[in-house]
């Protein structure tokens, strides 16, 4: 398994719109194995195809964070949304900052596994949060394009702040 390079805002694979998926072959259960590796080797919860660079309607995700419980999600489709909370999110792609970001907290989903078979779930709470901070993804949305103006400017401030201090390798204050 390879770990693949994980493209960080503002790389324009980043904000583009994805194609389905539609081959279900060694090859492609590679890229889900590679896919997985490197959101646990990230500390991820979750990582979509985008992420990598792969325009395709394609994410992972692994919401207790135990290994082995992992899910593939390939062409996924809200059926349903119901409800709101509002928390705290980060994104692999945008290190170093968190937003609050509002969620519907009940999602019935569609989805092709890694096999290509057609399956359908609800999702509840993390694991629904989860699934839409990565259609986000799909859709070329990152955790900023949910802000305008001034908290817009203030997050990609911060967002620079902790690039360049990771650059320094300097601790933060
Ligand atoms: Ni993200």
């Amino acid at each position: 398994m390879a770990k693949l390079k994980i493209r960080i805002y503002p790389d324009p694979a980043l904000a583009q719109e994805t194609a389905p998926h539609t081959t279900f072959g060694p090859a492609d259960q590679q890229l889900f194995d590679d896919m997985i590796e490197t959101m646990y080797a990230s500390d991820g919860v979750g990582l979509a195809a985008p992420q990598a660079g792969i325009l395709k309607r394609i994410f992972v995700c692994c919401p207790s964070m135990k290994r082995g419980e992992e899910f593939v999600m390939v062409n996924p489709r809200i059926e349903s949304s119901s409800g709101e909370a509002v928390d705290a999110e980060g994104c692999l792609s945008l290190p170093g900052i968190s937003a609050d970001i509002t969620r519907a907290t009940t999602l019935e989903l569609t989805y092709q596994n890694r096999y290509g078979n057609l399956c359908r779930t609800t999702a509840k709470d993390f694991f629904a949060r989860v699934i839409q901070h990565e259609m986000d993804h799909l859709n070329g949305k990152l955790l900023i394009d949910h802000f305008s103006g001034r908290k817009r400017e203030e997050l990609l401030k911060q967002y620079d702040l902790a690039k360049a201090a990771e650059k320094t390798g300097k601790p933060r204050t």
